[in-house]
């Protein structure tokens, strides 16, 4: 997910694959793209959310994907993502439909997924493809393995789904361009690259992380920052690669506390006050 999406159009939905894209060539990779990016266009909020057709190849793919990241979260995700991991149960062997990932989640934190970018009040909207199978470590854009893996067991987290709220009712109570950009990058050094002191060891909470294969390998060495608000707010990121910057909280409860504090304040006036902590 991105939290700010300017724009929405037929790109946004992921229907046009870029000149590099690995499926590129794939004739029916790409058929079922603009057939998701269709459905997603046309989708309005109370439609029953359409299925996604997803190859067998595909179902291989999220669970090769699935089993290596495991793997990885024992040793490299927070306390708090395992036990949303351990409450969510995701399938590990088909890529589940966003109206399966609703029915496991909704029953724990009342998130429900619809296949539309952004973030509304109780609703995480997320993109369907998955990336293309030649490639399965690699994803130039978000996929469905970053929505579900990433954000859903995050979601899953009664304390991380309290603050995707927050997010939502700032987004929306903020009027200036400046401050919701301020806002995203506070998003993106959290709940999709944030990282934790624990147990005498950095690991992650961040969807973006915890969906990367090579993320995961490589975040305990970038320059990793004091969690501070107006320097996160402050800080430009680079979609396209690893993140050379972190902030890392002390702990969950540092994380959710200062974070509930920022997100319950904040507002055009607010934003004002860190810019100039910043300047
Ligand atoms: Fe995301």
């Amino acid at each position: 997910m991105r939290l700010v999406d300017k724009g929405v159009n037929t790109l946004a939905y992921g229907g046009q694959l870029v000149a590099d894209h690995p499926g590129l060539t794939d004739a029916s990779y790409r058929a079922r793209r603009a057939a998701l990016s269709d459905l997603a266009a046309a989708y309005r909020r109370g439609d029953p959310v359409p299925a996604a057709p997803y190859a067998g190849e595909e179902h291989d793919l999220w669970r090769t994907c699935s089993k290596e990241l495991a793997e990885r979260h024992e040793r490299l995700a927070c306390d708090e993502y395992r036990r949303g991991v351990e409450a969510l149960q995701l399938p590990g062997d088909h890529v589940p439909q966003l109206t399966e990932v609703s029915a496991l989640l909704a029953p724990i934190t009342g998130f429900r997924y619809e296949p539309v970018p952004g973030l509304g009040d109780g609703w995480f909207m997320s993109t369907q493809y998955i990336r293309h199978h030649s490639v399965p470590y690699y994803t130039p854009e978000p996929d469905v393995i970053h929505e579900v893996i990433g954000h859903a067991n995050q979601l899953a987290s009664p304390r991380f789904a309290g603050l995707y709220r927050k997010v939502g009712d700032a987004v929306r109570r903020v009027r200036s361009d400046q401050a919701v950009q301020f806002l995203s990058r506070v998003f993106w050094f959290t709940m999709e690259f944030g990282v934790v002191h624990e147990d005498g060891t950095l690991r992650a909470y961040g969807a973006g992380i915890l969906s990367s294969f090579g993320e995961l390998e490589a975040f305990r060495g970038a320059d990793v920052r004091p969690f501070d608000i107006a320097a996160m707010g402050a800080q430009p990121y680079d979609i396209t690669r690893y993140q050379p910057v972190l902030f890392a909280a002390d702990s969950v409860d540092d994380l959710v506390a200062t974070m509930t504090e920022f997100l319950d304040s904040y507002d055009d006036d607010a934003y004002a006050r860190y810019a100039r902590k910043v300047a």
